[in-house]
């Protein structure tokens, strides 16, 4: 999941990429960052793709920086926000390590850091703590370990989705598959990304000077996990982690 991937994936982004704005039916994301709002705050919007969260940030917060790796992706989201004009556009890789970037009161990075390199994710957290100032605060969603699991076990168990999944693969192929797995590495669409358990994100946070005041899970509906969700299948509902964290 390089720049590569994100540029190519640009030109048919709705169709293929996951839209946690639409998907986060109860609003927690839209609740927690109202908390922190202030028409005197700027607000970096960190891997904003083609701006989903744009309008919403633009009408709660003075500023929005609205950063990504991918050039396309940027140009979709001046494109798609233009009535907002608030809003600064940053072509920025969180994963380069001689990054330099002005500290802002609030970050909200949603569903960004999914890249399978270690090397890649250990740059991007540090990026993280150096987008925010002293006492500001960071939202960042990530996909859960926890939850990829169980819909993996609720999968095999009932067999869920069976007649559509008959892909078999070979012995090397399954090894490489539970070699990613030992790093929270699940394959979506044949790619590997990275899920996160909330232990994991706890910690990570915190050696990055951040001090985690909040996780909760982002719920969603099983429709977006199984094509034909049994009708017994209800609570608990498919999630996303969402931490809020306050820089030390
Ligand atoms: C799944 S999309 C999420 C988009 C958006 N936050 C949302 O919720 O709609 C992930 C985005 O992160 C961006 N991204 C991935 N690696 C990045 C990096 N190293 N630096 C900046 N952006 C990155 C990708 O280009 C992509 O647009």
């Amino acid at each position: 999941m390089d720049r590569n991937y994100w540029e190519k994936i640009a030109q048919n982004y709705n169709a293929e990429i996951f839209d946690v704005f639409r998907n986060d039916k109860t609003g927690i994301i839209r609740e927690a960052i109202l908390e922190h709002s202030n028409n005197s705050k700027t607000v970096i919007d960190i891997g904003c793709a083609v701006g989903k969260w744009i309008p919403f940030l633009s009408v709660n917060f003075k500023k929005v920086i609205a950063t990504d790796i991918s050039a396309k992706n940027i140009e979709l989201a001046k494109k798609n926000c233009k009535a907002f004009a608030n809003v600064e556009y940053s072509r920025t890789d969180m994963s380069d390590s001689k990054l330099k970037i002005s500290p802002v009161d609030f970050a909200v990075c949603i569903n960004a850091i999914l890249t399978g390199s270690l090397s890649k994710r250990t740059v991007f957290f540090k990026s993280l703590s150096k987008c925010v100032k002293k006492s500001g605060t960071l939202i960042l969603v990530i996909p859960s370990l926890e939850s990829s699991m169980y819909t993996s076990i609720i999968r095999h168990r009932w067999k869920v989705d069976q007649q559509l999944l008959k892909a078999s693969s070979s012995t090397k192929a399954k090894a490489i598959k539970y070699e990613n797995l030992q790093q929270g590495n699940v394959n979506i669409d044949n790619m590997p990304t990275k899920h996160y358990l909330r232990e994991e994100l706890i910690l990570l946070l915190e050696q990055e000077g951040f001090n985690v005041t909040k996780i909760q899970k982002v719920e969603y509906s099983w429709k977006t996990e199984f094509v034909k969700p049994p009708r017994w299948l209800k609570e608990p509902l498919p999630w996303d982690w969402m931490c809020v964290a306050k820089k030390k």
